[in-house]
């Protein structure tokens, strides 16, 4: 029996007390979900228990029980205090998928810290952007990432002390460096964590849109409401599963799902810390016996470009149940993972601001492939017109996915920029800014976004960030970036540039800008197309017409141009 039993049932006597209750959480308590994922799970007797299972990149492994996870995350939490930090400092992880970026996450958190995940391959840009906008006070971070984090500091005045987890000692320590090594430093023993309330801010993560800046949606300690019960219904997480999502927490999935669903549930999850190759995920599957596996929809297509061959060397008959997250799931993804593994993946719809799970597939529901389900118990959603906001009531209509805001886990604010975050809401709805339409059962079908931002293997990145790094390069006058079609990613970044006089097309020139984009800002924006023109479409106001150029990689009509300079 699955834990959500009959979605209908369960959607319509559901309130989040019910998760409330099972947390023993009461209005006005506190709730600090570091303490939640680690000491509280040992007070329920399960601190022996196997909290996480760590693997390399070169097979090696290690694991830690809830007695550890609790005495480690407060052993980091003391140190950030020692270090002269305090609740509200913004202290950001910036690390591979090392066992201290889950235990470092809890410990920023016990000590009532705001957790600012970031990305370990951002590039020297992104990565100052984002430290820059939320005044971070401190970097936990590593060897191989900290020489980014030196060339960014001077423009940093806020950030005050940069972490280092792995110091071999061999070079001296820079101004505002120091060594912490989680499992050397003398333990916390009866660490006071920090009690924080409901409203009190919990994570910062970063991400894209189509103007501006990256803006940080941020979320506060009663997201484990959601969080919790989301982990337990959809992903139908019970006491004795070994939990494994893919995701890396630079990303909200590999926080809310990667991190606290599994732990404030007291379950077992893996971690892989390595780069993705169908045998080594699959033997990871076999050895660690992944009952519950979380991915998204470009490994899915990858694992399946590889073939059901691939799959049948592996016994993977641990496995019992499988989501997917982040962008379309397409239907033949979900034919063939249910033709290959026995196992049906179950595509699951939200976003880095919902915070949590919003519209789903459960367990036992019938499974339309293609269709993203239907909206999470405790949560209101419907698709709202283009135009109007009013809820849209007719089957098969085109609309905006628009949520009731109240649930546990919505985002708070964007940091620094309330408009911008009120923007949002219409109606008195919350909009997703994604477009899907609802069938006469019920079924939500996704259709696409609403703006300009490209979802590339479930990735957002912002055009507007790509062409503002781009006209740092000396060859570039203007350009304009858009998704284009691909097989595996969805959609893989293209860039159009016209080059400044005195400049010329030619491979090493591709290449070069390529690179020069990699590095500023990460291996995700760089462009995996470069077309070269002599000029780029713009409306009469001189705005670049990102949409004709989109229009045209998707083979779309190119719509109304009636605004544009050259017509
Ligand atoms: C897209 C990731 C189709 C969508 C948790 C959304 C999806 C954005 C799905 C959020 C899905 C996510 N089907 N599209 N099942 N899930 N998306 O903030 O455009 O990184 O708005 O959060 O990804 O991406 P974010």
């Amino acid at each position: 029996m699955s834990n959500i039993g009959n979605y209908d049932e369960r959607y319509k006597s559901f309130n989040w007390d019910v998760a409330k209750k099972e947390l023993e959480y009461k209005d006005g308590d506190t709730i600090n979900i570091g303490e939640y994922c680690s000491d509280r799970i040992c007070r329920l007797g399960k601190g022996e228990k196997t909290a996480l299972i760590w693997q390399g990149n070169v097979g090696q492994t290690k694991k830690y029980s809830f007695n550890e996870l609790s005495s480690l995350s407060s052993t980091i939490a003391s140190f950030l205090n020692e270090l002269g930090l305090k609740n509200g400092d913004r202290v950001s992880l910036f690390l591979d998928k090392v066992p201290e970026l889950y235990i470092g996450f809890l410990g920023v958190l016990k000590m009532g810290g705001v957790a600012q995940p970031l990305f370990s391959a951002f590039g020297g840009e992104s990565l100052h952007t984002r430290l820059e906008d939320a005044g971070t006070s401190a970097i936990i971070t590593q060897k191989k990432h900290i020489g980014k984090v030196r060339k960014i500091i001077n423009d940093l005045p806020e950030l005050k002390h940069i972490i280092l987890i792995d110091d071999d000692k061999k070079k001296p320590l820079r101004e505002r460096e120091i060594a912490f090594s989680m499992e050397e430093a003398t333990p916390a023993t009866d660490y006071k964590v920090y009690k924080t309330t409901a409203e009190s801010p919990s994570v910062l993560h970063y991400t894209s849109g189509t103007t501006g800046k990256p803006k940080g949606a941020q979320h506060v300690h009663y997201s484990l409401i959601s969080q919790y019960m989301t982990s337990k219904y959809v992903l139908d997480i019970k006491e004795d599963d070994i939990y494994w999502c893919t995701a890396d927490p630079g990303w909200v999935t590999g926080t809310s799902y990667g991190i606290i669903g599994a732990w404030s549930n007291g379950v077992t999850q893996c971690v892989l810390d390595a780069g993705f190759k169908s045998e080594s995920w699959y033997k990871f599957i076999e050895e660690q016996k992944v009952t519950i596996w979380y991915s998204a929809p470009t490994a899915i297509r990858s694992l399946m470009k590889d073939g059901k061959e691939v799959a049948d060397k592996f016994n993977m008959s641990s496995l019992r149940h499988l989501c997917s997250v982040g962008e379309p799931l397409n239907a033949e993804a979900v034919i063939w993972s249910t033709e290959t593994y026995g196992l049906t993946f179950h595509d699951t719809y939200w976003q880095t601001e919902t915070g949590s799970m919003m519209i789903c597939n459960y367990p036992g529901m019938k499974i339309k492939p293609g269709s993203m389900g239907k909206p999470v118990p405790g949560v209101e959603t419907c698709v709202v017109d283009l135009k109007t906001y009013e809820p849209i009531t007719k089957p098969g209509i085109v609309g905006l996915i628009a949520a009731k805001p109240g649930w546990p886990a919505m985002f708070r604010s964007y940091w620094n920029n309330k408009e911008v975050y009120d923007s949002k809401f219409k109606n008195g709805w919350y909009i997703c800014g994604d477009r899907a339409s609802i069938d006469e059962d019920g079924y939500y079908w996704f259709v696409g976004r609403d703006d300009d931002v490209i979802n590339t293997g479930g990735h957002l990145v912002g055009p507007f960030e790509i062409e503002s790094a781009l006209l740092e390069h000396e060859a570039v006058a203007e350009s304009a970036v858009v998704g284009k079609p691909d097989p595996v990613n969805m959609e893989v970044v293209k860039a159009f540039i016209a080059l400044k006089p005195g400049f010329e097309a030619s491979d090493m020139l591709d290449l070069n800008i390529m690179n020069f984009i990699r590095k500023k800002l990460s291996p995700l924006a760089m462009p995996q197309e470069i077309e070269f023109v002599d000029s780029l479409p713009k409306t009469r106001s001189g705005k670049i017409m990102r949409r004709m150029l989109r229009a045209k990689e998707w083979g779309e009509e190119i719509g109304d141009t009636s605004t544009l300079e050259d017509d």
